[in-house]
């Protein structure tokens, strides 16, 4: 192990970039506009796409006055805990439930490049939901290569790489409350920096 590295994460981060208490009241907005989108008689669907939007789907979930349920799907996007999207998602879990009929909405936790909701937009629509929705936590636009119609964002944020409130480097750093910036000699190698 690097001498850099300690067992306190908060040592790790260069800077806080939103706190605790702007993303609770970011996410009780939410939970409102949300709501207020529908008025089907259905619950809705949230789709929490894990490991990244566990803590947001958590705290969403409880900010949504109306009957929700939620499913959860896991992918991965990056080869080999690299900082970089690949292009290549592959499902290690999918939906429980069926999402026909229903109205769905796809919790992320972060869009970067938007290939990992591309392909989920896809592979959800394709089996047959009343209607499909996407909330993200963090929007980084600057990284977009696709064309994507994202409902509803936390907040936008530049192209830094982020890790805490579910948000991860190499696993780690997704029990912080806020979100931070990681100190860049910690995953410059992952970038193929020295
Ligand atoms: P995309 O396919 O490039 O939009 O990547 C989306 C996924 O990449 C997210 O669900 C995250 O798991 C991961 N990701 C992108 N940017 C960051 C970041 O700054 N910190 C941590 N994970 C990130």
């Amino acid at each position: 192990m690097s001498s850099i590295r300690s067992n306190n994460p908060h040592n790790d981060i260069e800077e806080v970039l939103i706190d605790d208490a702007a993303i609770q009241a970011r996410v009780r907005d939410l939970g409102a506009e949300i709501a207020s989108a529908y008025g089907g008689e259905e619950p809705l669907v949230l789709v929490s796409v894990l490991k990244g939007s566990l803590i947001f789907v958590a705290d969403l979930m409880r900010a949504i006055p109306i009957n929700v349920v939620i499913d959860l799907m896991e992918v991965s996007s990056y080869g080999g805990g690299n900082t970089e999207s690949s292009g290549t998602v592959r499902i290690l879990k999918d939906l429980s439930g069926t999402i026909e009929g229903r109205d769905v909405v796809i919790v992320e936790d972060i869009i970067d490049t938007g290939l990992t909701l591309n392909y989920l937009m896809g592979y959800l629509s394709g089996k047959s939901p009343r209607s499909i929705r996407i909330v993200t936590l963090l929007n980084k636009p600057a990284r977009r290569l696709v064309d994507l119609k994202v409902d509803w964002i936390g907040f936008e944020i530049p192209d830094k790489f982020v890790v805490g409130y579910g948000l991860d480097f190499r696993e780690t750093y997704r029990n912080l409350r806020y979100v931070g910036v990681l100190k860049r000699e910690l995953y410059a190698s992952a970038l193929g920096e020295s």
